[in-house]
């Protein structure tokens, strides 16, 4: 369903992503594993062309698109099929949690207001918000803030939804319940693309693992392969670091 090719990208002399490679099928749920400043964030911003490659390309159910070079219409395109979820939410403060969803539809997609408003209202019912239609930011927690972030999503019913560390900013105490409606959308057979250091999401919810450091992806498998019998060095000793130590009977 979409495939990266070849991907580079360097700011200043520093070169982030070193020829990153890698396929997702419809439904796969894919997680990115790796130590800080490894190039996941990059990576994801270049997919959504928040940020522009020095080479390389996505090919997206046959059409071939160039990351550096692509038109803006091709851009467009993308973006109708990539959605993004953002570590600290990116809502709009002075509007509704149903507001923040219909925006997209209404203005990106042109869906009639009265549509829009059902469309956004399921959205926020699937993540567990029928009772916050109307309240802001400001009166949310951090967990259902970010479960607005996931009804945005949602509601633009992309093709795949990528997460940059979408629990990485909450407070230990909201991180079960957007995990469970990421879970929730993944077992609806959302495509998902997931940047995470929640390793019990990784197992349980994954069905391949990523693991990249120093802008390039060391390995990938199963969750099962990757945590109880990494093959790379630099796998075993990033997960070491992260996991419980009897991470080898882990699973
Ligand atoms: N706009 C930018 N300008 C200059 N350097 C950047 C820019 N964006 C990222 N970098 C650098 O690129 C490297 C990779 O950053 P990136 O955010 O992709 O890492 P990451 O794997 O997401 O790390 P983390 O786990 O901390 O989020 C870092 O060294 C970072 O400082
Ligand atoms: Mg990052």
């Amino acid at each position: 369903m979409l495939e990266i090719k070849d991907v580079h990208k360097s700011f200043g002399k520093n070169e982030i992503l070193k020829g990153v490679s890698l396929k997702i099928d419809k439904g796969d749920v894919v997680v990115i594993l790796g130590p800080s400043g490894s190039g996941k964030t990059t990576l994801l911003r270049i997919i959504n062309f928040l940020e522009r490659a020095d080479k390389g390309h996505a090919i997206f159910d046959d059409t071939d698109v160039n990351l550096k070079t692509a038109s803006k219409k091709q851009i467009h395109r993308i973006r109708q099929k990539v959605a993004f979820i953002f570590q600290n939410y990116n809502l709009f403060h002075n509007k509704t949690a149903l507001e923040n969803v219909t925006e997209g539809l209404i203005i990106g997609r042109k869906v009639p207001k009265k549509e829009a408003v059902e469309m956004g209202k399921n959205a926020l019912d699937k993540v567990g918000l029928s009772e916050k239609y109307h309240a802001y930011p400001s009166e949310l927690s951090g967990g259902q803030q970010q479960r607005v972030g996931i009804a945005r999503a949602v509601a633009l019913n992309p093709d795949i939804i990528l997460f940059d560390e979408p629990t990485s900013a909450l407070d230990p105490e909201w991180v079960g319940e957007v995990l469970n409606v990421m879970k929730t959308i993944a077992k609806e057979g959302t495509t998902m693309l997931v940047v995470t250091h929640e390793m019990s999401f990784a197992k349980d919810v994954a069905n391949k693992v990523i693991f990249m450091d120093g802008g390039v992806i060391v390995e990938e498998g199963t969750p099962k392969g990757i945590f109880t019998n990494p093959k790379e060095d630099r796998t075993r000793q990033f997960l070491r670091r992260v996991l419980p130590e009897d991470y080898m009977v882990y699973i």
